[in-house]
């Protein structure tokens, strides 16, 4: 298993200009690409260090910040939201995207998952007179690294997967199963494949947090634009292998309408019932649905329960003995005809 440990500096911003993506032009581009699965060399344990000096591991402190308990707060249709030792920011960007800054206030590093739209990371970094240190990229397309160039200044390094699309800016290149220090957490990486070939997810344990870009939504998953459904289904499994109480920050407000597809193929889900009220609500309020509890989707998402509900195998048309990944592709080629 390959390591590495990287430390960043407080950085500064400088100038970021305004950036306006073209996501479903490139979407429908890379539908076409190839796919292949991705794979980690492995190496020594490795420690690196903001120059990219190269160090034993041990030479890591276990300084990891103690746990607070989780509060969320609503402001201007922005959500704060203490994770652990860390605050989470989440806000809206482009169309249906969501903008994510994690930050230390006691190191005063800052994180952006992604970065739709550089105007609106601008906006939240200077209102809270936060500093952008780190970009963590999960995949290549526009609407998640469209703002990387206007966001990197001087002390912004930019983190994103080894094995994807071009990722403008990139400095470290990561694969499966490396390890991302960030202030006193560690983030795991973990390769989730299949919406793209190389997406990766950050998985925060000590936060009980991951964040997923693309590849799992709130009832749904990611269209596989180049990944096969082996590789989809692999790492849907390896997301729902993690704790229940893990908070999913996905990119996108779908689930409304993933709602729709969900209730198509498995109306007789007590639990989905319940949530599919729940989610009616909150949208109507105009709140976001986003995160929701790995242990929710578990219950209610069908593109983890294939396998498991005999509900979905016959809504879908699976035979006796069908293996997941099978009903998964069923699940995703009739999802991405659902007219609902
Ligand atoms: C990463 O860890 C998982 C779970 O332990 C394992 O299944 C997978 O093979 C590892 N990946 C690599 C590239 O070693």
């Amino acid at each position: 298993m390959q390591r590495l440990l990287l430390m960043a500096t407080v950085g500064l911003i400088r100038s970021v200009s305004s950036f306006t993506s073209s996501l479903y032009a490139a979407k429908s581009l890379l539908a076409f690409a190839s796919s292949s699965l991705v794979t980690s060399s492995s190496s020594p344990s490795r420690y690196y260090t903001f120059d990219g000096s190269c160090q034993p591991i041990n030479s890591n402190s276990n300084n990891r910040l103690s746990r607070r308990s989780s509060s969320t707060s609503f402001s201007h249709g922005m959500m704060s939201k203490s994770a652990g030792s860390l605050e989470v920011v989440q806000f809206p960007c482009l169309g249906d995207n969501y903008g994510y800054l994690i930050h230390d206030p006691k190191t005063g590093q800052t994180a952006a998952v992604d970065t739709p739209c550089a105007t609106s990371y601008k906006r939240e970094l200077d209102k809270r007179g936060w500093k952008l240190t780190h970009i963590l990229n999960t995949h290549h397309h526009s609407d998640h690294v469209g703002g990387n160039m206007a966001l990197k200044s001087e002390g912004v390094k930019v983190f994103g997967p080894a094995n994807d699309g071009n990722i403008p800016g990139i400095d470290v290149r990561l694969a499966d199963n490396d390890t991302l220090s960030f202030s006193g957490a560690n983030a795991v990486v973990m390769d989730v494949g299949g919406h793209t070939r190389g997406h990766i997810a950050y998985y925060f344990p000590e936060e009980k947090s991951a964040f997923v870009g693309d590849s799992l939504f709130a009832l749904g998953c990611g269209r596989m634009f180049e990944g096969t459904p082996q590789q989809f289904w692999t790492s849907l499994q390896r997301l729902r292998n993690l704790p229940d109480d893990t908070s999913i920050y996905c990119a996108h407000e779908y689930t409304e309408s993933n709602a729709r597809f969900a209730m198509s193929v498995e109306p007789s889900n007590p639990n989905l019932v319940r949530r599919v009220e729940e989610i009616k609500a909150k949208r109507a309020r105009g709140e976001p649905t986003v995160p929701s509890l790995l242990g929710e989707e578990k219950a209610t998402n069908p593109f983890l329960r294939g396998d498991i509900s005999s509900e979905i195998r016959n809504n879908v048309c699976a035979s006796e003995g069908e293996d997941g990944a099978s009903i998964f592709h069923k699940l995703r080629l009739r999802k991405d005809n659902f007219r609902g």
